[in-house]
This record gives C-alpha cells, structure tokens and sequence, in this order.
C-alpha cells in the first residue's frame, strides 16, 4: 500500500500574537510541523506533502532538511481547498492521510489504526469526545450509530451543537474517491470555506462506511492555537518522556520537574536524577549516574558510575567512567574528561582532554588544553589560551602539580611530574620533576608599624 500524507499547515495563527508563522513555535525545542512529519515517519512506503500559506516561506526555509514536498496555497480557501492543493500528486491507489501540521501530539500507533480501517468501502476517521465541543465540528450519528456527516460549529443547529464527540479533522481515504468528492466541494456555508468534512457525507452518500477511532486523550488530537495551549501540551509531553524514563528504569526526584528536549541515545539502569534538570540535544548516559537539582545536560557522552552535582551545565562534553563533577561546573564543547576525573566548584572547561585520576577542584579555567592522568590543578589557576586574536594550547604532563593561582600563559607546555609554585605566571615550557616558580621573592620589613588612628578632640 501507498501511503501520501498530506499535512495542513496554512493556518497563520493569529492568536499566537507573534512574528513566527505558528507551526514553527516548539515543543520541546522541536517546531509543532517537525513532531508531526516525524511522527507520520514512522509510516512505510509514504510519501509526505507539506502545505504552506501566505507568509510560510520561513517555514519552508526552516524545515527545508525535511523529506516532503513543499506546496503553496495562496490563499486560504479551507480545508477542502489545502487538500485540492496536493491532490494531484496524488494516485488513484493511494490511501491518503489527511494529518494537521498544528497537533504535534499525534501518536503513530492512532494513524495505524486509523490506516487499518481504510477501503474502498470504508473512510478512516479519527473523533474525540470533548468535555466541551465548542469550535470542533460535529460527529453527528443516525439511530445506528452510523455516521452520516460532520456539521460544522458555525453551521450547526441547536441539537447539533449538544453532541460532544467531534472531529479531529485527521482522517484517511482512498485517492480514487478523494479526487471525486474534492471536485464537488462548494463553499456554500456560514465561512463561505471549502471544508474538507463535506466528503463524510459524500462518502456516505456513495454507499462508504465510515469507521471512527477514538483519540486516545483530548490531548493527543488538540492543536495549538494560542500560547496557552502550548506551554499546556509542552507539560502533556514531558509527562509522557518521564514516564518514560521511568519505565526504562530511571528514578525521577519528581516527574513533574524534568525537561527532556531532545533524546537519549544510550540510556543505562538506575540513573538518578534530581529535581529541576533539562536534557538537551542527544545524550548517551550509563549507569548508576547520579545528576544533582538544576544541571543542563546537552549532547553529553556521561559514562557509568559519573556523579554531577547541582547546577552544573554541560554541553557537547564526553565524562569518564567514575568522575564526579561540580557541584557549579561548566564543561564547555569538545570537553573530554576520561575516568575518575573531578571538576569542582566554579570550574570551566572548554576544548580540553582530562586524562585519568586528574583534579581540577576550585575556581579554574582550563582552555584548549591537553591535561595528563593525575595531575592536580590547585585553586583558581588558569590557563591563558587567548591574546586577543588567536588561541593556544597548554600541555600538562602527567602527574603535574599547579600551584593554586598559578596562570600558564600559551603556547606551553608543563613536564611530567612537575610542580608549579602557587601564584606564578608560566610563559615558558618548565621541565619534568622539577619545580617551578615565578613569584616576586617575600619580603619582611623589620621594625614596620602600622599607623594609628588619632584620639578624637
Ligand atoms: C477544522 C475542521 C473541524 C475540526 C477542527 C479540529 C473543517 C472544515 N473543519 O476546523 O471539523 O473539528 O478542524 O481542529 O475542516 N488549513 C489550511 N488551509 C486552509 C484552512 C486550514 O492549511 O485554507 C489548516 C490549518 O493550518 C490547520 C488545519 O488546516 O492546521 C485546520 O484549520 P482550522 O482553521 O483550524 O480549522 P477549523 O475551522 O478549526
Ligand atoms: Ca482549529
């Protein structure tokens, strides 16, 4: 079977109040379109078109990496009038899916089951029953329970108005019959709107039944038409990734203070996490790690037995086996710490290797630079990568000693084993073993006094 896609999105979304086409606000750090084309991804042999409105050439651009075809319609028309757009892609054998580039909830297993029920004898329609319909199109029955058509809320008569199942808009038909009933649409109603839910009643009318399923929340078919609803289905979604955390066998402090923007691509057994943590980008995590309140955790590589101590921040970072980091760390990009690393408090880290057993605790700043196994960097030393127009890399050797204050200006390279006097300024390479020092020698003045305050009048 031949699956076409068709996904409405030339809604302008004037609720929104903003200077962003609607569908490219996010849930999750992902435009509401991109969660819905993923999700329709899921289905084989399938082939995706994309309808964008006036104003929406951002969002083609935006999107453009996606595997759809792009097609315009000018001027808004209705439903009806967006599907016209695309149908000529369309092949008399296709089955085609109607899906809404605004309802980013859609789980792929409700389209299986919507797909499942498509024939030439039968129309696939997706219904919800709603506490309150007000807006939705009507699902109005016969005595049989058969549907016969939809009404939509302007449209509707008093009784129709009472019926509280309504229409999602999702559905799926055979291209053959689509082409049929799209020609015979008029737009002779109270919107003066080409609607796509007057092809129930054809269907019907040609001898179709139509087959609902039901949504399996009201929140999996809403759609976005405000901001108000959308920070309410950004809450619904991450419900849904920290259950599922949970059920991979992750212990959440509190399920409802976790943000997942984004995936796990490795995820292994009794990771810990506290309260108030995002996760962003791609992250692989392994076991028994534990990741105190308030970190940010971005494209990590965390290895097993890693602790992270509150409110730290780590991005595009690799974290060996066994090291513990922050509390109030900051691992920048391209950070790779091997294992049994620790990074302490107000530690920043950027372009950096860390070999094995090596303890940068207080206070530094270690930049471009290639950090040997055991090596221990005292409080608040730095290395001084950058003047101003290009960067530098530092080499400390393994089993070195820097003392706490010490700057180690680049290009420099520290030997094996040495040992760097507190607050010295390194400019030049310093040899293995040895110690080094670069600070003013102490002096004592002898018989000094200190001045004295004068007694008041
Ligand atoms: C539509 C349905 C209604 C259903 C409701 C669910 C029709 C006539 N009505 O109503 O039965 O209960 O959705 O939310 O289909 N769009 C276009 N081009 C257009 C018009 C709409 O691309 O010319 C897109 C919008 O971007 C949106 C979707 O189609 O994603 C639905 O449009 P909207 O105006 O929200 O439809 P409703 O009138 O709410
Ligand atoms: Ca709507």
């Amino acid at each position: 079977m031949s699956i076409k896609t068709i996904i409405l999105a030339a809604g302008q979304g004037t609720r929104m109040r903003s200077s962003r086409p609607k569908v490219l606000h996010e849930i999750a750090n992902k435009a509401l379109l991109q969660h819905v084309y993923e999700t329709s991804l899921a289905l084989e042999n399938n082939r995706i078109f994309i309808i964008y409105g006036h104003g929406g050439e951002t969002v083609k651009q935006t999107l453009s990496s996606l595997n759809a075809t792009w097609i315009e319609q000018k001027q808004q028309l209705g439903t009806g009038h967006a599907v016209q757009q695309a149908i000529h892609h369309v092949d008399d054998p296709d089955t085609v899916l109607i899906l809404y580039g605004d309802v980013p909830l859609l789980k792929a297993q409700t389209i299986q089951t919507l797909l499942h029920k498509v024939s030439l004898t039968s129309l696939a329609l997706l219904t919800v029953t709603l506490d309150d319909p007000t807006g939705y199109g009507r699902i109005v029955r016969d005595k049989d329970h058969a549907v016969v058509k939809i009404v939509e809320q302007k449209d509707a008569n008093e009784a129709e108005l009472r019926i509280s199942e309504g229409n999602t808009g999702i559905l799926a038909c055979k291209g053959s019959q689509l082409k049929q009933w799209l020609s015979r649409l008029s737009n002779n109603n109270a919107q003066n709107e080409y609607y796509l839910t007057d092809i129930i009643e054809m269907a019907v009318e040609d001898g179709l039944s139509i087959e609902t399923t039901q949504a399996s929340s009201q929140d999996e078919v809403s759609g976005v038409n405000n901001r108000s609803q959308l920070a309410h289905l950004e809450r619904v979604y991450q419900q849904q990734q920290a259950e599922s955390l949970m059920t991979q066998g992750v212990t959440l402090r509190d399920p409802n203070r976790i943000d997942v923007r984004g995936e796990f691509a490795a995820l292994g057994q009794d990771i810990d996490v506290d309260v108030n943590v995002i996760f962003e980008g791609v992250n692989r995590i392994g076991s028994h790690v534990k990741i105190g309140a308030n970190c940010i955790i971005k494209n990590a590589r965390i290895a097993d037995g890693v602790e992270i101590l509150a409110n730290s921040v780590i991005e595009d970072s690799t974290i060996g086996e066994g090291s513990r980091i922050g509390p109030f760390a900051r691992l920048r990009p391209q950070t790779e710490l091997a294992d049994h690393v620790h990074i302490g408090n107000f530690v920043e880290i950027k372009k950096s290797t860390v070999a094995t057993g090596s303890k940068i605790n207080h206070l530094s700043y270690i930049g471009d630079s290639e950090v040997g196994a055991k090596v221990n960097i005292g409080a608040g030393a730095i290395t001084c990568n950058y003047d101003g127009v290009n960067k530098f890399k530092t080499i400390i050797g393994d089993g070195a000693f820097i003392g706490s204050d010490s700057q180690l200006v680049a290009p420099v390279t520290i030997g094996k084993n040495a040992t760097i006097g507190a607050g010295s300024t390194i400019t030049r390479d310093t040899p293995e073993d040895q110690l080094t020092l670069s600070r003013v020698k102490q002096v004592n003045v002898e018989g000094w006094q200190r001045p004295v305050k004068g007694e008041k009048e």
